[in-house]
């Protein structure tokens, strides 16, 4: 039996090439060696507010650009969150059992709370987290780094409710990439972010909007210098992430030489984006093209994916004393 990932993204705007190297783009890898059910969180993305009209956007953008970057349904399981109503049951049902000193300490909803203001759902969104996680019995979830500790509470809350209840569930496992942690392009010490102009690049930028905001890239003033600046190691991750390895190593070679040209590496980089995207932006056109059928892509991943939920879900129930 192949072991079984659960990973989930948010559509939540622009998906940007911090969300493609960060998960996305492991999810196509991972896709046909392990049993893989990947959602979109579309329930996770209504704690920043968006209004009808954006959700929607957001939801159809994303659901496009999954299959366009390559996952496959006939290799994964995929499906959208609401369409699986255990999610929400099993967050209910795991709820009590979440200290609020647990929930205080997570450091992303600290951070958004400050941005947006607090509400109830960003407060308790890792709680929905731990059940789409737990719903589906997976060994690992493979995320961007800043879901690490949301991880780490799922494998908590796993522990607190076999030890109340009885064994159901087991404890998940992050999985990382190298490319987890893509930085700003403006502003090395920030995280890639499409709401910030100049930070990111967005998986359907033109191509020259590509060059300009590469061009634009801080890099560093000390050209002597033995290490990398934040942000140059930062463009030699985007090389490592997109180019071919011996333009990296002698890239590599010409910086520890200080004889490197800033404005070939990021000529080089610009081009190597843009044929990593190209593709990808070819794809989205046709599967954004008709939403009723993007739908229905997703609807044997759906059927699917309930069933394993349900299941876990009357095991709950019973556990717990709700049914019999
Ligand atoms: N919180 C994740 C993010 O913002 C998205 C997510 C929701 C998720 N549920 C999940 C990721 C379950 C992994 C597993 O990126």
């Amino acid at each position: 039996m192949k072991k079984r990932l659960v990973s989930g993204i948010q559509p939540s705007g622009q998906l940007h090439l911090g969300n493609y190297l960060g998960a996305l783009r492991q999810w196509v890898e991972l896709q046909d060696k392990y049993d893989c059910y990947f959602f979109l969180a579309d329930y996770h993305a209504l704690t920043s507010q968006p209004s009808a009209n954006q959700l929607r956007e957001n939801i159809d953008h994303t659901a496009a650009m999954l299959l366009a970057i390559g996952l496959d349904p006939k290799s994964a399981t995929l499906f959208f969150q609401s369409a699986i109503p255990e999610h929400t049951e099993l967050a209910w049902i795991l709820s009590s059992l979440v200290g609020l000193g647990q929930l205080n300490r997570m450091t992303q909803y600290k951070q958004k709370a400050d941005r947006a203001g607090q509400n109830a759902g960003l407060y308790t969104y890792p709680i929905l987290m731990a059940a789409d996680i737990l719903l589906y019995g997976a060994e690992a979830v493979p995320v961007g780094e800043d879901q690490i500790q949301h991880i780490e509470l799922t494998r908590e809350i796993a522990r607190s409710f076999n030890q109340h209840y009885g064994e159901v569930f087991s404890p998940p496992k992050p999985i990382l990439n190298r490319f987890s942690r893509i930085m700003a392009l403006n502003d090395p010490t920030k995280k890639m972010s499409k709401s910030v102009p100049g930070s990111a690049i967005g998986l359907l930028d033109e191509d020259n909007q590509i060059i300009r905001t590469i061009r634009r890239a801080v890099t560093d003033s000390d050209r002597q210098a033995r290490t990398p600046s934040p942000a140059l190691a930062n463009l030699f991750t985007l090389l490592e992430a997109f180019g071919d390895l011996d333009q990296v190593r002698q890239m590599t070679k010409q910086r520890e030489e200080g004889r490197l040209s800033y404005s070939e590496l990021k000529e080089q980089l610009s081009e190597d984006i843009i044929n990593a995207l190209s593709p990808i932006k070819k794809a989205y056109k046709q599967f954004s093209s008709d939403k009723a059928e993007l739908r229905r892509i997703y609807l044997p991943g759906e059927k699917k994916a309930r069933a394993t939920a349900q299941e876990t879900l009357a095991r709950v129930k019973k556990i717990i004393g709700i049914s019999s």
